[in-house]
């Protein structure tokens, strides 16, 4: 057993301006605000204005979770930021993010898990920490999924939205952590899924950036399986139950399947925090995002167990589990 817990010092998040309906959407495509309200659960999404980047709503995050843990950019020494939707192909936009907030010291890189980029970020950071490497790190989540959705496609591009979240993570030593901090954590993929959730570009194969297309039927049969998996691993993993969880943030693709999984958990329906209608599937940055608007509103309070989960392309999967 590691003698250096990972805990949470604060956390915070940033939606772009502008929303995007159902209405307007309907207006421009053969949808409704019914079959989406109705398949989906969602409502609105916020979507990322002309010439504003993926790094710019991931500082404007990450600004957000130092203000609220009481850190300056200066006390960071680690960036793991999760996004499908890049700035540019490299540098990651983690070294953007890095620059943009002052901070010359320690190091930065990008998590490309895609919807469950969150999860592994957190992980992937968490481990750094309790090796002794890093002290301090940010964990982003931000994406502009908007860039890459095809908008005559009605089977996707009425999902996703785009916005940010981050976390502000510390090495502490076990015995002042106490129960607090990053319990366990679980990812998972498998690659023989790649074909039915993918993006058909890339700067290797086609040299464009490409759009996303999805088998959602197929994705949508797979998911709550595998999400009640890998979170069954982490309460085998902690002794911990569904009864014993305070709050369920699931990554937010479509309330159909965090219904259907927290039922299948056995979770109480008051314990998830549901975001996917007013913001959408913002991939990566969906868990940060809701995780920050429950601390915020004050439902998620020191000492509280939170249970994390999401799912994705490739398909990635992943939980985590952390005493606020
Ligand atoms: O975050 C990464 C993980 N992603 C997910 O978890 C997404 C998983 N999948 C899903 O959430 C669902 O599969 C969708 C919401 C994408 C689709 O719901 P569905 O109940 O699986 O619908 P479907 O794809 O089977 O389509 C049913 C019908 C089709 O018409 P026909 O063939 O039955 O006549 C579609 O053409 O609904 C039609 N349809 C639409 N109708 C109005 C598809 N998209 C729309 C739309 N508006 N936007």
């Amino acid at each position: 057993m590691s003698a250096i817990r990972s805990v949470a010092r604060g956390t915070g998040s940033y939606l772009p301006e502008r929303v995007l309906t159902n209405a307007d959407l309907a207006q421009r495509i053969d949808t409704s605000d019914e079959w989406i309200v109705q398949r989906t659960g969602i409502r609105q999404r916020h979507i990322a204005a002309e010439g504003e980047f993926t790094s710019h709503l991931a500082v404007k995050a990450a600004e957000r979770a130092l203000a609220a843990s009481g850190c300056t950019a200066a006390d960071i020494d680690l960036i793991v930021l999760a996004t499908a939707t890049p700035d540019q192909t490299f540098p990651a936009t983690s070294v953007v993010v890095q620059a943009e907030l002052g901070i010359t010291r320690g190091a930065a890189f990008d998590v490309q898990a895609v919807c469950s980029g969150f999860v592994f970020a957190l992980a992937t950071a968490d481990a750094y920490l309790k090796t002794g490497a890093f002290q301090r790190a940010l964990v982003i989540g931000a994406e502009t999924f908007s860039r890459i959705l095809d908008w005559e496609d009605r089977g996707t591009c009425v999902l996703f939205g785009d916005g940010a979240g981050a976390m502000v993570i510390e090495a502490a030593p076990a015995e002042a952590a106490g129960t607090s901090g990053l319990l366990t954590s679980h990812l998972r993929s498998d690659g023989r899924h790649r074909a039915k959730l993918f993006v058909d570009g890339g700067p290797s194969s086609t040299q464009t950036v490409g759009h996303l297309r999805m088998e959602g039927r197929e994705v949508f049969k797979h998911a709550v399986g595998m999400i009640t998996d890998v979170i069954e691993d982490a309460f085998a993993a902690t002794g911990e139950t569904a009864a014993s969880i305070d709050w369920f943030v699931p990554h937010q693709a479509n309330r159909r399947i965090i219904d259907a999984s927290a039922q299948k958990l056995g979770i109480a329906p008051e314990k998830v925090v549901t975001t996917v209608d007013i913001h959408g599937n913002t991939s990566a940055a969906s868990i940060p995002l809701a995780f920050d608007l429950a601390v915020r509103d004050g439902r998620i309070k020191t000492g509280q167990l939170v249970l994390l989960e999401a799912m994705g392309g490739g398909f990635t999967w992943g939980s985590a589990l952390l005493r606020w």
